[in-house]
């Protein structure tokens, strides 16, 4: 996720950019630049990597100014490199940008019709000119923003500097965070407050929609529409290390909270929902490869893996496309087959995985054409696959991976419905309601988390005991999977994950009534089977936690009832998986465990 820093004041402001883009670094970042007006004209300095190859360009080459614009750069479109970091200058102007330009492909067009020229692969260079060119047409600084906000879809935070206006920057909001700051002599706009405690504690949010001119006089707040805002400070009582947590105890929490605008992110862009289609560009396989699949063979490791089960399901069901998905560490070392008219899969969050990029490699030695769906921009299996679907969940930073997860069940979701409608194997009406329904997740995915206080309160009954089993059918078990695995990661209780079919073949012998058993049961067509389940494990006195849509249910037989938003069968696992993390989070805060980084473990496993 970008970091956005903006000054105007009296001080020289370069070396406050990169002091306010270090308390950034937290968020995750690729490059990074600053624009400083030293006077007479704007001067960039870009680096890729970290902050410190930045500030070593600015100690070879210092800029002097007190109006300055600062990024670090999460790749979304374009890799990491010197030539797609922030800012993006056109002309006169110069721009940094925090989130994603949804209508970006249409307005390049547009403007490369126009005889502009791109200096970058990102979304961004094309603020930059759409507000470079209402210059041209004599619009002052802010008309020229507010024209181009209006021709933006999507979302973003921008900070735009103009050679013309030494000591005036001009920010804007839409769905990505910006917060003004008040200081003694100075105004400053940042995408988060640790960026800014050093110098205030006075902040203004910026809501969306809105856009401030910040000058040394303060911050003009006002609508896209020109309407004057009057906005109150808020007192930041936070200190350093809550700022970067957004309050939040631990980055877990927060990234699990953060998963209603990832997969808004995630689905930006890639729908059409008047057609009832996914947009094939995004998603990184062409309608003729898609027409041409016999078969999908999905690879991945840890959580990622439980998304390619949910894929393998998806892709079956919706798209009626034979599937299987293997463990990436395993694919390799049996004699994997892959025949003509496979397309692989390869699920990461990190897009590194040793054992995932490894088994990829030899599906492609083989001849398979492989897509990446991976969170990371430019990363390993983002280089080497043939197309690439990227989850836009931005960084996350807690070892136990959440809202990287959901992003790719969201990611799976749209593939399966690009397949089924690509090869006719999907009807327009049953893709419309999938479309619409997957839509409203973000809004469902914030009523269950409303859950959470109710979720704390069962974790302090679960919290002393020494096993789990989680249980779920069809669609649903690959939740149950991703639930004992994410309990056992956090907390180190011992947790099972089995499809409810076979609790008789093994498990069962497990209950009794120390037993905690988890049990997805959102109204689906296995709902009554899963029912089964629950009074098997009742009748041995075992402890059922069951998930519903309906709080009637399970009510007799469950000690505990978590109730979340009903969807199309298809996707409840994008939902029912929130109960399971904030479960294994609250259970393991309050055993004590290194939550963020749990013993053993580690985020981006490049070993074997
Ligand atoms: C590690 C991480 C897990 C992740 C797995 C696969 O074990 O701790 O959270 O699911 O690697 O990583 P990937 O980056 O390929 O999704």
């Amino acid at each position: 996720m970008c970091g956005i820093i903006a000054y105007v004041g009296d001080k020289p402001c370069a070396q406050l950019l990169i002091d306010g883009l270090r308390k950034l670094e937290y968020r995750g970042y690729d490059s990074a630049g600053v624009a400083v007006h030293d006077g007479t004209q704007l001067v960039v300095r870009r680096a890729a990597g970290k902050l410190q190859s930045l500030q070593d360009l600015l100690i070879a080459e210092p800029i002097a100014g007190t109006t300055g614009i600062g990024h670090t750069r999460w790749a979304t479109h374009g890799p990491p490199s010197e030539r797609n970091a922030h800012p993006h200058v056109s002309g006169r102007v110069a721009v940094v940008h925090n989130g994603i330009i949804e209508n970006h492909v249409e307005l390049k067009q547009e403007l490369e019709a126009k005889g502009r020229v791109f200096a970058s692969d990102t979304d961004t260079e094309i603020v930059a000119h759409l507000v470079e060119l209402a210059l041209g047409t004599g619009a002052s600084l802010l008309e020229a923003v507010r024209q181009t906000l209006r021709q933006l879809r999507g979302a973003y935070a921008i900070a735009v500097l103009s050679r013309e206006d030494p000591e005036k920057i001009i920010v804007a909001r839409h769905a990505s965070p910006l917060v003004l700051a008040l200081a003694d002599g100075a105004v400053l706009a940042a995408s988060d407050v640790p960026a800014i405690l050093a110098h205030t504690r006075e902040v203004l949010f910026l809501e969306d929609n809105e856009l401030a001119v910040l000058s040394r006089d303060g911050a003009h707040i006002e609508t896209v529409d020109g309407v004057k805002v009057e906005r109150a400070a808020t007192t930041i009582r936070w200190s350093l290390v809550q700022a970067e947590r957004g309050g939040y105890k631990h980055f877990m929490l927060k990234e699990i909270h953060e998963q209603p605008r990832a997969i808004e992110d995630t689905l930006r862009g890639r729908i059409q929902l008047e057609h009832a289609r996914c947009v094939a560009d995004e998603l990184g396989v062409p309608e003729t490869t898609a027409k041409a699949i016999r078969r999908v063979v999905l690879l991945a490791c840890g959580t990622s893996f439980h998304a390619a089960m949910y894929g393998r399901y998806l892709i079956e069901s919706i798209a009626k496309i034979p599937a299987v998905v293997d463990l990436a560490s395993e694919f390799r070392y049996r004699d994997p087959v892959i025949c003509e008219g496979d397309l692989v899969i390869a699920v990461s969050q990190s897009g590194e995985t040793a054992d995932t990029l490894a088994a990829l490699k030899e599906a492609q030695r083989q001849g398979a054409n492989v897509l990446g769906v991976v969170n990371v921009q430019g990363s390993a299996i983002a280089r080497i696959s043939n197309g690439v679907l990227y989850t836009h969940a931005g960084p996350e930073i807690g070892v136990a991976s959440t809202k990287c997860f959901t992003a790719q069940l969201a990611a799976m979701a749209l593939v399966a419905i690009h397949l089924g409608r690509t090869r006719g194997s999907l009807s327009e009406e049953r893709a419309s309601v999938l479309i619409h329904e997957l839509v409203k997740i973000p809004e469902k995915m914030r009523a269950a988390l409303e859950q959470d206080a109710h979720i704390q309160q069962i974790a302090r009954d679960l919290v002393s005991s020494h096993n789990a089993l989680f249980l779920g059918r069809g669609v649903s078990c690959p939740v149950a999977l991703e639930g004992a695995l994410k309990l056992k990661e956090i907390s180190y209780v011992h947790a099972e994950g089995y499809a409810g079919g076979e609790m008789k073949h093994g498990p069962l012998a497990l209950v009794d009534k120390s037993l905690p058993v988890v049990c997805l049961l959102p109204d689906d067509p296995t709902l009554e089977k899963m029912l089964s389940n629950v009074q098997e494990v009742r009748a041995r006195d075992g402890q059922v936690l069951a998930i519903v849509n309906d709080e009637n249910t399970a009510k007799s037989l469950a000690k505990w009832t978590i109730v979340v938003p009903k969807t199309e069968p298809e996707l409840s696992p994008l939902i029912t998986t929130i109960p399971m993390q904030l479960l294994s989070y609250h259970v393991a805060d309050q055993r004590g465990t290194d939550v963020d980084q749990p013993r053993n473990l580690a985020k981006t496993v490049t070993v074997e």
